[in-house]
């Protein structure tokens, strides 16, 4: 069953302005003039509303969502936490000052090991999540982690395109020898799943691993330290029922991420698969007041066969299609909210963080919204 539960938590005076707003977007009903810009979280509005997941598809034209800032190739390192914005309201679109920002949750820095990111999961803060500022078009993107170690809680390294392509290395925390690769066009949910379990990789939690995401026009390959695990082609990815090309296409943001899918307001299937249910009496969680996974990199190649310039500073989606795919092309636009306008955005009405819940979710994202108080 999908969850027809959407938890909002009005949080702010800011969010309740948003909310009162009330206009859900939707593949059927996109926004108003008024309200040009479909954020991620499927409401209408103008300022953040039109940054990082402003969903062009659902928006007042496929130019309302400001353009995505270009890939460039870089080595994240967790020296010390200056790259990230730790609240992704005071976002304004500059992706030269921060390279991440913090969509929700709480980070902590360990100061080891040459400096590690902890993403921090609290019985209360619903797990945390990063997004990159760039977007990748393409390109090789690794990421170097430790992932948590318990039942319900999932650690995922994912890319995720403003119309919900998505690629994902997740990690259920019931089973630190594995790791789960999956990919998703367009937010579809697909009937036979295209997730599949790797095996064999020695204890996630104790040890580094580099997972990679190869993606490229005609192949999408996982690796874990090198060795390559999966390949899909992109030949491979037609739905035989539609006859539509389902490999994810569009720019993407890369997504760090600790959340919680074994918690109640989680489908039945989506605790089963996470492990079981949270155990917040977990030694560790006690030792330490919360659950965490590790970040020490990520790199990212980009396949753009251009460097980033004054000439091309984003990426825009153009109205040719070629079955149901808009054109991606690059631009001299920015990407800076230029209002400066500062909201709330209503992440908590996703119980999960990106990934697999969120993708089961949107059906329910776009139905039925349950507001919680
Ligand atoms: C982010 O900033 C906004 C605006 O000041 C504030 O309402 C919100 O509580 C902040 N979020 C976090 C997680 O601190
Ligand atoms: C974007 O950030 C960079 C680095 O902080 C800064 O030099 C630049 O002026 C900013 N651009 C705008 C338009 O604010
Ligand atoms: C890491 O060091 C910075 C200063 O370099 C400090 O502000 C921060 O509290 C330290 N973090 C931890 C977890 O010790
Ligand atoms: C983890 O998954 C592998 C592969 O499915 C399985 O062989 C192993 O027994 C599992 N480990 C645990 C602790 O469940
Ligand atoms: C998959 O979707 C197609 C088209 O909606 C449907 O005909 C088919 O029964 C579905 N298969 C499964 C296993 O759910
Ligand atoms: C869900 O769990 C929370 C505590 O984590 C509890 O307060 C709440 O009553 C539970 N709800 C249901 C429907 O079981
Ligand atoms: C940038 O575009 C302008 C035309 O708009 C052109 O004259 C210039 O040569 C281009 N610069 C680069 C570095 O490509
Ligand atoms: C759309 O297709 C037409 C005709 O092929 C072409 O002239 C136009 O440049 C295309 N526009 C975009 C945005 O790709
Ligand atoms: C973008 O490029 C066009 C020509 O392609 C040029 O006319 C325009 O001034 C450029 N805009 C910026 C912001 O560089
Ligand atoms: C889209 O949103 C409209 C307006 O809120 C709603 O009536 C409609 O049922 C939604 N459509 C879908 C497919 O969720």
């Amino acid at each position: 069953m999908i969850l027809t539960l959407v938890v909002l938590a009005l949080s702010s005076s800011s969010f309740l302005a948003v909310n009162s707003q009330g206009i859900v977007c939707n593949v059927t009903s996109p926004c108003p003039e008024s309200t040009p810009c479909c954020s991620e979280y499927g409401f209408c509005g103008t300022g953040n509303f039109c940054l990082g997941g402003c969903n062009p598809l659902y928006s007042n034209s496929l130019d309302s969502c400001l353009p995505n800032p270009v890939c460039e190739d870089a080595t994240h390192t967790f020296a010390d936490d200056s790259r990230i914005l730790t609240n992704a309201s005071y976002f304004d679109g500059n992706a030269s000052e921060y390279d991440w920002v913090v969509d929700k949750g709480s980070i902590i820095n360990t100061n080891s090991s040459g400096g590690e990111l902890g993403l921090i999961l609290t019985e209360t803060n619903g797990g945390t999540r990063l997004s990159s500022t760039r977007y990748v078009h393409y390109g090789i993107i690794s990421a170097k982690l430790k992932t948590g170690r318990w039942p319900g809680v999932v650690t995922a390294f994912i890319t995720m395109s403003n119309i919900k392509d998505e690629i994902d290395w997740e990690f259920p925390g019931a089973n630190t020898t594995t790791g789960q690769t999956n990919y998703y066009w367009q937010g579809v949910i697909p009937n036979a799943t295209h997730g599949e379990t790797e095996t064999g990789v020695s204890d996630t939690f104790s040890n580094y691993h580099e997972y990679t995401i190869d993606w490229q026009p005609d192949a999408l390959t996982f690796s874990i330290d090198s060795n390559v695990v999966r390949t899909i082609k992109q030949s491979d990815a037609v739905n035989p029922t539609t006859g539509v090309n389902e490999y994810p296409n569009t720019p993407s943001r890369i997504q760090l991420s600790l959340w919680p899918a074994g918690i109640n307001t989680s489908a039945p299937g989506t605790i089963q698969w996470s492990g079981g249910m949270i155990n917040w009496q977990d030694s560790d969680y006690v030792s330490a007041g919360h659950f965490y996974a590790l970040v020490q990199s990520v790199t990212v190649k980009c396949a753009d066969p251009q460097s980033p310039g004054a000439n091309i500073t984003s990426y825009v989606y153009g109205s040719n299609q070629t079955t149901d795919t808009p054109t991606v092309a690059f631009s001299n636009q920015t990407t800076i909210n230029g209002a400066g306008h500062l909201f709330e955005l209503p992440w908590s009405m996703l119980g999960g963080l990106g990934s697999q819940v969120m993708s089961w979710m949107i059906p329910a994202l776009l139905g039925l919204v349950v507001v919680h108080l």
